[in-house]
C-alpha cells in the first residue's frame, strides 16, 4: 500500500489548470530541489543533441488538411501486439523514486489507468517486487547488462516471475556519458549533504515528505543482491563500475535465450545498427539517443528515424524517443515512420509536479493534442499516419 503521504497530496482537480507539459515542468521545477531536475534536464557534455531532440522536431511542419469528415476518430492502437489507448510508452527512468516518493508506483499506476504501457528501469527506487505488488496489470522492465551476468540472469529471472510484459535491453550505455551538473552538485542517492542541497530540500516540503515517506531510498532492483551491500556508497561505486564496454551482440543473444517474453532493443540511432537488430529476433527498437544524455554530437533521433523506419519497417516494430512533449510531436514521429514513441521527461515533469495525478495529466494532454492533430490533418486513426502528415522537406 501506497502511504497517504504519497498517494493523496495531489488531486485530479489541481491539475486541470495544467494545460501543456510546459506547465507541468515549471511547476516541477518549483516544487522539486534542484539535484534531481537538474538530473533530469541534463544532456551529456555540451548538450548539443539533446538541444537537436527538440530543435529538429520543432522544424516539422505538420501538413494542415481541411473538410474531411474527422467525427469517428481514435488514437487507439497497439504496440507490441497489445491494445493501447494512444502510440505511448513510459520511457524507462533511473532514480524516479527521489522525483516524488514511489514515483515509479505513481508513474505505472497512472499509465496503467491510461490505458499504457510502463517501463521500470533496472536503475528505480521501488523494486520489481514493489511495482508489481502495488501495480494491477503487467509492466515493462528495462534491463542494462552489467558485468555480474549472475546478477542480470537474477535480474530477469525476477522480471519473468512478476509477470513483466516486455523485456527492454538499453543498447546504448556501454559507458557512461557525462553530464557536467550532476558532478556539480553531488548527484547521488540520496542526494550528497552539502550545505546549498540541505537548504534547497528544506524549500520544497511536499517533496520532502513524499521522499520520507517512500519505501525506499535507494535502488531497490540492486540493493539486497549483495550480502553487506546496503550503504548507498558502496552500492553507487558498485553500480559505475559495473557497465560493460565489453558488451556486443553475443549478449543480446544471450539475454533472447533467458527471457521468454517481448524484446524491445533501445538506443539504436544507425541503419546498419538496426538491421543486425531485426535479425536478432527481437520485436521492437527503439530508436534513441538516451534523451541526448550519451554520445554528444550524435544526430537527432528525429533525424535518425526516417532511414531505420524505411529500411526496417516491414521487419521489426519500430519506436521512437528522444524529445517528445506533446500530441504534436507524436504524430511527427509516427509520420516519420515509428509505430510509437516513448517519453521520459514529459512525464516526469508531471511527477514532481503532482505524483500519480500529474504523470496522469501528462499523458492525458499529450492524448488530447494527438486527438486534435488527427482532426486538422484529416487522420481518422493512427494507421493512416503517415508521411501525408507532415509538410514535403
Ligand atoms: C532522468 C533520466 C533518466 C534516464 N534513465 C534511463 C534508464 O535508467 N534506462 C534507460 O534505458 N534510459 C534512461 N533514460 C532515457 C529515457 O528512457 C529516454 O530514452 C529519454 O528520456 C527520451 O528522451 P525525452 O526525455 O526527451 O523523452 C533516462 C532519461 C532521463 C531524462
Amino acid at each position: 500500500m501506497l502511504s497517504r503521504a504519497n498517494s493523496c497530496e495531489f488531486g485530479a482537480a489541481d491539475m486541470k489548470t495544467m494545460t501543456c507539459i510546459e506547465d507541468l515542468r515549471q511547476t516541477y521545477h518549483r516544487k522539486v530541489p534542484r539535484a534531481f531536475v537538474d538530473y533530469c534536464e541534463s544532456g551529456s557534455y555540451a548538450e548539443q543533441t539533446l538541444r537537436a531532440n527538440r530543435a529538429d522536431l520543432e522544424r516539422i511542419a505538420l501538413r494542415q488538411r481541411i473538410l474531411h469528415d474527422v467525427s469517428a476518430r481514435s488514437t487507439k492502437t497497439t504496440i507490441l501486439g497489445e491494445p493501447a489507448a494512444l502510440p505511448l510508452v513510459l520511457a524507462p527512468v533511473g532514480l524516479t523514486g527521489m522525483q516524488h516518493g514511489d514515483g515509479e508506483i505513481h508513474a505505472c499506476r497512472a499509465a496503467q489507468a491510461a490505458g499504457i504501457p510502463f517501463t521500470l528501469s533496472t536503475m528505480s527506487i521501488c523494486s520489481i517486487e514493489d511495482v508489481a505488488a502495488t501495480c494491477d496489470k503487467p509492466f515493462w522492465f528495462q534491463l542494462y547488462v552489467m558485468r555480474d551476468r549472475g546478477y542480470i540472469r537474477a535480474l530477469i529471472e525476477r522480471a519473468a516471475a512478476a509477470k513483466c510484459s516486455a523485456l527492454v535491453l538499453t543498447v546504448d550505455l556501454q559507458v557512461i556519458g557525462q553530464r557536467h551538473r550532476d558532478i556539480k552538485n553531488g548527484m547521488s542517492v540520496p542526494p550528497e549533504i552539502r550545505i546549498k542541497n540541505l537548504i534547497d530540500m528544506a524549500t520544497k516540503p511536499a517533496w520532502a515528505m513524499s521522499v520520507l515517506f517512500g519505501k525506499r531510498k535507494t535502488f531497490g532492483n540492486i540493493a539486497g543482491h549483495y550480502p553487506g551491500m546496503s550503504s548507498v556508497t558502496v552500492l553507487s561505486k558498485w553500480i559505475a563500475e559495473q557497465f560493460d564496454p565489453a558488451l556486443s551482440w553475443k549478449d543480446v543473444e544471450w539475454i533472447k535465450s533467458l527471457w521468454p517474453g517481448k524484446l524491445v532493443l533501445k538506443g539504436i540511432l544507425d541503419v546498419e545498427d538496426a538491421r543486425i537488430a531485426a535479425k536478432t529476433g527481437a520485436a521492437a527498437l527503439v530508436v534513441s539517443n538516451h534523451g541526448g544524455r550519451q554520445l554528444d554530437g550524435a544526430p537527432s533521433s528525429i533525424s535518425a528515424l526516417p532511414p531505420i523506419a524505411e529500411a526496417l519497417g516491414s521487419e521489426i516494430e519500430v519506436m521512437f524517443d528522444g524529445g517528445i512533449r506533446s500530441g504534436q510531436d507524436i504524430m511527427r514521429a509516427l509520420a516519420l515512420g515509428a509505430r510509437s514513441c516513448m517519453c521520459g521527461r514529459a512525464y516526469i515533469y508531471g511527477l514532481g509536479a503532482g505524483g500519480q495525478a500529474g504523470v496522469a495529466r501528462a499523458i492525458e494532454i499529450m492524448r488530447n493534442e494527438l486527438d486534435i492533430s488527427m482532426a486538422l490533418t484529416g487522420m481518422r486513426s493512427i494507421g493512416e499516419i503517415d508521411r501525408r502528415a507532415v509538410v514535403a522537406m
